[in-house]
This record gives structure tokens, C-alpha cells and sequence, in this order.
């Protein structure tokens, strides 16, 4: 696999996180949910290659996050193409609902844009008020709202996209309901993923109603109804 690089142009403090933007030919970069397999070429400190998701932005750069805090501007990354399966909207989708749980909502703000472009409403759906520093970046034409009020409207979304570490998959059950979903959603799952999608090493496994799979290369994108009730 071809070994890009790429000059870390600007860093970013969002909330309690890193972000950076890169100057990588627009080809490569990732779709929402997608990860790119990076390390700084200075010094080559990290002995794991970071996973950096697309995040927010201006529609022109690449703003991609979380990065270490030692990264900084003028830095040479090296990074792998993108890795893994991300988020896929359906066309026919007119209500979709972003849902961060135990997460920053930045990478699932990336869809934005591809929401707005079908004419689609938008509401982000966040347990902990986001930043300022975030909710700044946030166009105004979505709405943000707690996690309760997607509780208390389930019958809204044609569509729900939910960011959540992996450990907090149990969770999902409680915060869409026991019952059966009324609606279609995909969830990306934060865990490590050590050996970057050669799928080798089983740490990044989630448990699905078709059986174990790995984050890395099955997804870190897995169909809502696949994980939904399995996990826990
Ligand atoms: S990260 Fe090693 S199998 Fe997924």
C-alpha cells in the first residue's frame, strides 16, 4: 500500500481535543467515518500509527482529529490511504439525526455537509453540551439539542448516525428503546485499532448480530441494527 505524505498546515484546539488540517491531495482523503493510518516523520515518536477521522471544516481543507498534542504546524506526516468503511446516507434521507454519546461530536459532523447538500434537516444530539469553540463551526441551519430530546422524539429521524467509544455500545438499547427501531442508522465505533486494518491482532473486535468482527476493516462503521441489542 502506497505511503503518503502530507504537512501538517494548522492545528486547532477543539474542546479537549487536537485538530489538524493537512494539505493531502483531495483524493485520498477519507469519507466521514473513515480513518487515516498517520505518523509524524519527525523524530517517528509514535511507535502506533494515530487514527485521524475527518472531521468538521471548511469544505476545501482537509480537518482531520483527533492528533497528539505533540504533533505541530509544518510537521511531515505519513500517512496510508484511507482505511475501513465509513458512513453512507442514504438519498432517500430527510431527518437525520447526529447522535454523540460519551464523544466529541466532531467526526460526526463531517456529514453536514453531505446532508445539507440532499436538502436534508439536521440535529445533533449530544449527551454533554459541545464546546463553544465547536458549536461555533456548527452551521446555523442545524439544530442542536440533548440527548433526551431524541430520546423523547424517536419517531423524527429517517436516518441516525451515533458516534460512540465502544465500551458504551451497551447504552444504545437505553437511549433509542427496547423496541424495535423506527428508523435506519449507522454507529462508528471508537476502539484501538493497533495493526491499522492488516487484521491481525483482534483488538479492535465488536461483537454484531452476524458474529464478532473487526473495527478496522469491517468498519469502524457497522450498521445500526447490526450492533443494536448484540453489544453488552
Ligand atoms: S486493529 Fe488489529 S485486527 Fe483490528
Amino acid at each position: 500500500m502506497p505511503e503518503l505524505t502530507a504537512t501538517l498546515v494548522e492545528v486547532l484546539q477543539l474542546g479537549e481535543e487536537l485538530a489538524g488540517v493537512l494539505d493531502l491531495t483531495p483524493k485520498f482523503w477519507p469519507d466521514p467515518g473513515q480513518y487515516l493510518p498517520a505518523q509524524s516523520r519527525v523524530g517517528k515518536t509514535e511507535l502506533l500509527p494515530i487514527h485521524l477521522f475527518r472531521i468538521f471544516g471548511e469544505e476545501s481543507l482537509l480537518t482531520v482529529g483527533p492528533i497528539p498534542e505533540s504533533w505541530q504546524p509544518g510537521e511531515q506526516i505519513s500517512l496510508l490511504p484511507p482505511h475501513g468503511h465509513g458512513f453512507a446516507l442514504p438519498f432517500s434521507a430527510c431527518r437525520v439525526g447526529l447522535c454523540a454519546v460519551d464523544v466529541s461530536p466532531s467526526r460526526l459532523l463531517s456529514l453536514v455537509p453531505l446532508t445539507l447538500a440532499q436538502d436534508a434537516a439536521v440535529t445533533l444530539f449530544c449527551d454533554h453540551q459541545p464546546a463553544p469553540c465547536i458549536l461555533q463551526r456548527v452551521p446555523s441551519v442545524v439544530e442542536v439539542a440533548p440527548l433526551s430530546a431524541l430520546q423523547e422524539n424517536l419517531d423524527w429521524p429517517d436516518f441516525l448516525a451515533i458516534d460512540l467509544p465502544r465500551g458504551s455500545l451497551p447504552h444504545l438499547a437505553e437511549i433509542l428503546g427496547e423496541k424495535s427501531l423506527l428508523f435506519d442508522g449507522q454507529v462508528l465505533v471508537r476502539t484501538d485499532m493497533p495493526c491499522h486494518g492488516l487484521g491481525e491482532c483482534g483488538v479492535c473486535a465488536v461483537e454484531t448480530g452476524h458474529g464478532s468482527k473487526l473495527a478496522c476493516v469491517d468498519g469502524p462503521v457497522f450498521p445500526l441494527k447490526e450492533v443494536f441489542h448484540v453489544a453488552g
